[in-house]
C-alpha cells in the first residue's frame, strides 16, 4: 500500500483565533486531517523571535490556541497535534542547517524586511529573527512533509525551505524531500470596521466570543457609509456585512439582501440579524466544545504530550539520517 501523503503546518501562538483564521487556515486543516497523514503544531519558539521581551505570555497564548483548534474539530485521533518546543530535534536540525544556509538567502527574504519595518518598536536585528525561516525549514523537513498548507504570505519561506533541502542533499546525501506548498484560499474576511479582519486592528470576531458579544459586534459593524437613513438605498458591494452574507447565508438570502439593500427594502438592523443568526448557529457547537476544553487542563496537556512524543519519534528517525549523511 502506498503511504498517505504527509501534510504539516504550524501556527504561531497568537492566542484566541478569529473568524478569519477559521475560514482561512483552520477549516482547511480540518479537511486535510481526513485524508492525509497530518501534523499540526504550535510554533512557540517562532513566537519568541518577535516577542523575546515578553515570553511570559506565550504559554497561555499557546493554550488558548490549542483550545480553539480542538473546539473547531481538529482531532488528535486523526492528526498529530504537538508543541514545537516539546520536540527539541527541531532546534538540533535548525543548528545544523544554519551551518549551510548562505546569509544572503536570509537577508533577501521579503518577510524579514517587511516585518522589521512593521514592528518598528521592537529591535528585530537579532540572529534568531534572521534565522526564522531556517527554523521553519527544520519544522517542515524534519517530518519529510509532502505538502505544507500555508497562506500566500508564507510562500517565500517555503521556497527557502526547498532551497535549503536541495543544498543539504547536494552537499551531503539525499535525505530531505522538497515540500510543496498547498496554497490556502483565503476568502477575504472583513472585520467590523470594514478593513481586513485582524487581531491588531481590534476589529475581529473571535471563535470564543459569547453570543452576546457576537451580536453586539455585529450591531456596531460598519455598513455602506452612503446609506445613512433607513430609506436610503445601499450598495452591498461596499458593505462588509454583505461579505459575511456571502460566506454564511443561503443563496436565496443573499439574493434577497442584495435586492432589499439596493431598494431600501431591508434595513441594516434586519440585514445584520440574519448574519448574526447564522454565525450563532455555526459557532454554537464551538462554544459548547470550548467550555469543555477550558475545564480540562489535564486532557490538554495529555494531547500535547502524546502528539509531541509521536512527533519526536518521527523527527529522530530523520535526525539519524541527517547525522549519518553528515558523518557526525
Ligand atoms: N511562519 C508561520 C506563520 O507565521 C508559522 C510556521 C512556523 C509554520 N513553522 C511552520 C508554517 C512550518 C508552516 C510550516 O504563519
Ligand atoms: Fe449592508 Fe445589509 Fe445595510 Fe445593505 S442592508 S448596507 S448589505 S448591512
Amino acid at each position: 500500500m502506498k503511504r498517505k501523503k504527509r501534510v504539516l503546518s504550524g501556527m504561531q501562538p497568537s492566542g484566541k483565533l478569529h473568524l478569519g483564521n477559521f475560514v482561512g487556515a483552520l477549516s482547511n486543516w480540518k479537511e486535510l486531517q481526513e485524508t492525509y497523514d497530518a501534523y499540526f503544531f504550535i510554533a512557540d519558539w517562532h513566537a519568541v523571535s518577535t516577542n523575546y521581551k515578553e515570553t511570559g505570555q506565550i504559554r497561555e497564548l499557546s493554550k488558548q490556541m490549542l483550545i480553539d483548534w480542538l473546539s473547531v474539530g481538529l482531532d488528535p485521533e486523526k492528526s498529530t497535534i504537538f508543541l514545537q518546543s516539546k520536540v527539541p530535534d527541531h532546534a538540533v536540525l535548525h543548528l545544523l542547517l544554519s551551518m549551510i544556509v548562505p546569509l544572503p538567502w536570509l537577508e533577501r527574504n521579503p518577510t524579514y524586511k517587511e516585518q522589521q519595518q512593521q514592528l518598528v518598536h521592537r529591535d528585530l536585528s537579532t540572529y534568531g529573527f534572521l534565522g526564522y525561516p531556517v527554523l521553519q525549514a527544520s519544522d517542515i523537513l524534519i517530518y519529510r512533509a509532502d505538502y505544507v498548507p500555508v497562506g500566500i504570505d508564507q510562500l517565500p519561506h517555503l521556497e527557502l525551505t526547498r532551497e535549503i533541502a536541495r543544498r543539504f542533499n547536494d552537499i551531503y546525501k539525499p535525505v530531505f524531500l522538497e515540500p510543496e506548498a498547498l496554497l490556502t484560499k483565503t476568502p477575504k474576511m472583513l472585520g467590523t470596521d470594514g478593513r481586513k479582519m485582524s487581531k491588531s486592528y481590534n476589529n475581529a470576531i473571535y471563535l470564543s466570543d459569547s453570543e452576546k458579544v457576537l451580536r453586539e459586534k455585529l450591531k456596531t459593524m460598519v455598513t455602506d457609509p452612503q446609506r445613512v437613513r433607513r430609506t436610503d438605498p445601499g450598495n452591498p458591494e461596499v458593505c462588509p456585512v454583505f461579505s459575511f452574507h456571502q460566506t454564511y447565508s443561503t443563496l436565496e438570502e443573499i439574493k434577497e439582501v442584495d435586492q432589499g439593500c439596493r431598494t431600501a427594502g431591508i434595513g441594516c438592523i434586519d440585514c445584520k440579524k440574519i448574519v448574526a443568526d447564522h454565525l450563532a448557529e455555526e459557532l454554537a457547537p464551538v462554544w459548547e466544545s470550548r467550555k469543555k476544553w477550558e475545564k480540562d487542563d489535564k486532557q490538554l496537556k495529555e494531547i500535547l504530550n502524546e502528539g509531541s512524543l509521536f512527533a519526536s519519534q518521527k523527527a529522530s528517525e530523520t535526525m539519524k539520517e541527517v547525522k549519518g549523511a553528515m558523518e557526525l
